[in-house]
């Protein structure tokens, strides 16, 4: 299985079968076991990850910067101002150099044409560290973290919010694992129909149910996981004053989550808009798992930069 992984993008969930994500998974938790047992592997043997980020970041750029050095690899940071990707140099240029040079690049991006513009040319490994159309890597992590809470991710999970870059990735890991997913967002900020039409032709092959529910109190009604996702993404927070009057009764409180399962997790990639689309009550009560969730990011970038490089 190993060998099937090397040399390959990581842009989108849906360049993986249900086999390959599950293979992640087991991968990301068996490396993480065996941090915890104190264990240091020189699996990157001194490999070199650029990590190229036209937007803020905390998890995303820690964890992989974390993650390549324990895994004896190393890395450097290539902010917006550094590279002026696509203005002060093209981004075909860009990836051509870059790939000479190093053996990975993460790329978090605006468009996500950059990103696989990147991935066309550079000749190394991109991994995709969030456009505006997916996140790939933190729902790779949120799969692992719904496996360790519940012991299986054949349970009833509910994206409520915005139909943003973590829904699609979302959408497309339930296609591809033939989960149970229900997307509940204010019907003008529905996911991309192109991906929801995509995933509905996935979801007869994998015997997965991705419905859409515009009403959040039926969407949770019995749900093991809730999870939320800011109502403005990065590149849309001009728009936020507009969609908050679309988002309030999407917002997962104390009132919405008592018709969910009396076990259910809450998850959210964060960061977290508190008071918005999250309320304090919530994300730091008892069935909030957002900071485990946060960890495992680099638990599964772990397994990413292992497999591919
Ligand atoms: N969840 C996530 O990607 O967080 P950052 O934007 O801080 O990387
Ligand atoms: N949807 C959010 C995720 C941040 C990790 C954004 O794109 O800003």
């Amino acid at each position: 299985m190993t060998q099937a992984f090397r040399g390959r993008h990581f842009l989108d969930l849906a360049d993986f079968s249900r086999e390959e994500i599950l293979y992640f998974l087991e991968v990301a938790l068996d490396l993480k076991k065996r941090w915890v047992l104190g264990e240091r592997l020189g699996i990157l043997g001194g490999k070199i990850v650029a990590l190229l980020f036209e937007k803020p970041s905390l998890r995303t750029r820690v964890s992989f910067e974390v993650a390549v050095r324990q895994l004896g690899g190393e890395c450097f940071y290539l902010g917006p101002q550094e590279v002026g990707l696509g203005k002060r140099e093209a981004v075909k240029d860009v990836a051509l150099v870059l790939g000479r040079m190093v053996d990975g690049i993460v790329i978090r991006t605006f468009a996500h044409e950059t990103v696989l513009e990147m991935a066309r040319y550079a000749g190394v490994p991109v991994i995709n560290g969030l456009s505006d159309l997916h996140h790939p890597c933190q729902v790779l992590g949120d799969l692992l973290t719904v496996q360790e809470k519940k012991g299986t991710l054949n349970v009833k999970i509910v994206f409520v919010g915005d139909g943003n870059n973590v829904c699609h990735s979302w959408i497309v890991a339930a296609a591809r694992l033939g989960l149970s997913l229900t997307v509940c967002t204010p019907e003008r900020y529905r996911p991309s129909w192109e991906i929801w039409n995509w995933a509905q032709r996935e979801a007869q092959k994998s015997r997965a149910e991705i419905v859409y529910e515009v009403d959040p109190r039926k969407a949770v009604l019995g749900a093991d996981v809730v999870y939320t996702d800011v109502w403005a993404s990065m590149g849309k927070e001009q728009e936020l004053e507009e969609r908050l009057s679309f988002f309030w009764p999407y917002q997962v409180n104390n009132e919405l989550l008592a018709l969910a399962s009396p076990e259910v997790i809450v998850m959210h990639c964060m960061p977290a808009h508190r008071g918005q689309e999250i309320t304090d009550e919530v994300i730091d009560g008892a069935h909030s798992v957002v900071i485990d969730e946060a960890e495992n990011r680099l638990h599964a970038q772990k397994a990413i930069l292992s497999l591919l490089l």
